[in-house]
Formats: C-alpha cells, structure tokens, sequence
C-alpha cells in the first residue's frame, strides 16, 4: 500500500504532454452504455416534461440561489411526477442521435466521452404510488436486437419490495437523514465503460460524471420545492450489497437524499435554536 495513496492516484492519472501513449480504440468491443434488469417487474414514470413552455417553476437564477443541502425530512411523500422528474434531470434523455448502428440517445447530464458510465438506482422510502424498496433507473428501452429504443424508457425496475429505511440509513454510515427521505438516489459506475477508452483516467472521470447528475438533481429538487443533500459519506461495501454489485465491476460513487423539507426554505434548524422566544 502506497504512504499516500490519493497523491498516487493524482501522479498517475495525470497526462503528461511527453508521456502521452498511443492508443487505439476496438470499436467491436465497446462496451454496451445501458444496463437492464430484463426479468425486473417494470413501472412506468409519469412524463416529466410534458411543456416545459408551461412550466410554472422558478428559473434557473432562482433555484440555484435556493440550493442548499437539506437534511430535515417531513412525513408528506414525494409525488411519483416529482421522482420522475429528478430522475429525468439527472439521467434521463433529452435528445437522439443517429449511429452506424441505429439510435442512440443523448442524456441530461453531460459525460466523458458519451459513455455514461453511472448507473442510476432508488431506494424508495416515501413515494406516492410507488411501494417501498429498491428500484433501477431504466433509461431506454429495448428492441429485439437490445439496441436502444425510446418506446419503454424512463421507467423503473424493481429490484426489491419493502422498507429499506434501516439499510439504507446504516450503509450510508449511519446518516438518518436518508432513513427519513422520501427516496435515495445511488449512483455506481461501471467501470469498463470509460476504462475502455480511457483507462486508468477514467477513473477520474467517475466521480465527475456521478457530480453532474448529482447537481442537476439538486437543482430539480429545488425547482419543486424539494430539498435534497449528497451524500459521499457511506461504507462502499455495505451499498455495494444493498444494491447487488460486486464492486469490482461495478460499485457505488454517490448518493444523494430527497425528500419534502420539514422547515420552510432558507430556514435551518440552527437558525431555530437562535430565534428569541416571545416574552410571556
Ligand atoms: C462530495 C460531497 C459529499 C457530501 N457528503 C455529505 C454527507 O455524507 N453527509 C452530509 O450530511 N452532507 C454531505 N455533503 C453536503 C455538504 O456538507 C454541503 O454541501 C456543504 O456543507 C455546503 O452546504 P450547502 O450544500 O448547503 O451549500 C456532501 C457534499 C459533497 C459535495
């Protein structure tokens, strides 16, 4: 074990203009950019953008003025068109492209290389419509030939049923406030997507994809009047578990809690303990 493995990490990710290595690209072994859970039962998302020309929300000055991470949930559920759209504006489509190979889509958070890397899971604790458990972020759907298809995307697939509150709260070391949220994002990686290209690098690479999707979602939560607060503080081998990766080929690198905030925005619960009582 490196004295300083991070600072290794750092050296040896780096490029160098004089160290730069020639390397050739396989096209037939690209690694395929969507994962499916092919016998997961499916639940389809209400639309989440069905006129953005209508859209009544704040603008984009005011929802980023408002973020801040929120760690107080209250006991009113997420709506299911609320999940939808959180998950929409941190890895759904946005657009298509066409390929030497058919359609492909383009997604709202922006990524190295086009390759998505980041998976994006659920565990849902107070959703609306939604039983409680663990749920995969399907992005597109599937024709015959498992090329990527709008019909059958932006759902989800069930992976588990029932209350995960007390998992999900225990591997993110302890941290209620994921117990108390209305839903929990997880994002992973999986790493042969980006190694493929470009190697050790990627793995810097991660972390950036996974921030991306983390600060459109806080972002949308904000636009709803949701709160939502990341979460990197959590033991890699217990999320790696709940969800049922390996860790090695695929393995957790965020979170993030939301939930419907139980004090108005911009107050804290400091902020309480400060306020003077009225005089009797
Ligand atoms: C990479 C990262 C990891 C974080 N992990 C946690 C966490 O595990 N628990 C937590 O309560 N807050 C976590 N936070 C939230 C920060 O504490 C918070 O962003 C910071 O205090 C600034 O406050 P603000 O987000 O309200 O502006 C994390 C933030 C980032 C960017």
């Amino acid at each position: 074990m490196p004295d300083h493995p991070g600072q290794e990490f750092q050296d040896e990710t780096s490029y160098r203009r004089d160290a730069m290595e020639k390397h050739e690209l396989d096209w037939r072994s690209k690694p395929p950019i969507y994962k499916f859970y092919a016998y997961a039962p499916v639940v389809g998302l209400p639309d989440p953008a069905p006129a953005l020309d209508d859209y009544p929300g704040p603008d984009i000055y005011t929802c980023v003025s408002k973020r801040r991470s929120i760690r107080s949930f209250g006991i009113t559920p997420l709506s299911l068109l609320e999940l939808s759209r959180l998950l929409w504006a941190s890895a759904g489509i946005t657009n298509s492209y066409v390929t030497p190979h058919g359609q492909d889509f383009y997604r709202a958070s922006p990524t190295a290389g086009a390759l998505y890397p980041i998976e994006t899971y659920v565990v849902v604790n107070n959703v609306e419509e939604l039983e409680q458990g663990l749920y995969h972020y399907r992005i597109a759907g599937l024709d015959i030939l498992e090329r990527p298809i709008a019909e059958g995307s932006h759902s989800l697939e069930q992976l588990k049923s029932g209350d995960l509150r007390g998992d999900i709260s225990a591997a993110a070391l302890d941290q209620l406030m994921c117990a108390k949220a209305g839903a929990v994002f997880l994002w992973t990686a999986v790493f042969i997507r980006s190694v493929w290209k470009y190697r050790e690098r990627a793995y810097r690479y991660f972390y950036l994809d996974a921030g991306h999707m983390a600060a459109q979602l806080s972002l949308a939560a904000v636009a709803q009047g949701l709160g939502s607060c990341p979460v990197a503080a959590f033991y890699d081998d217990e999320c790696n578990a709940l969800l049922g990766v390996d860790g090695e080929s695929e393995g957790i690198v965020y979170m993030t809690a939301v939930g419907r905030p139980s004090l108005p925005f911009g107050v804290r619960r400091a902020d309480l303990r400060h306020t003077s009582r009225p005089k009797e």
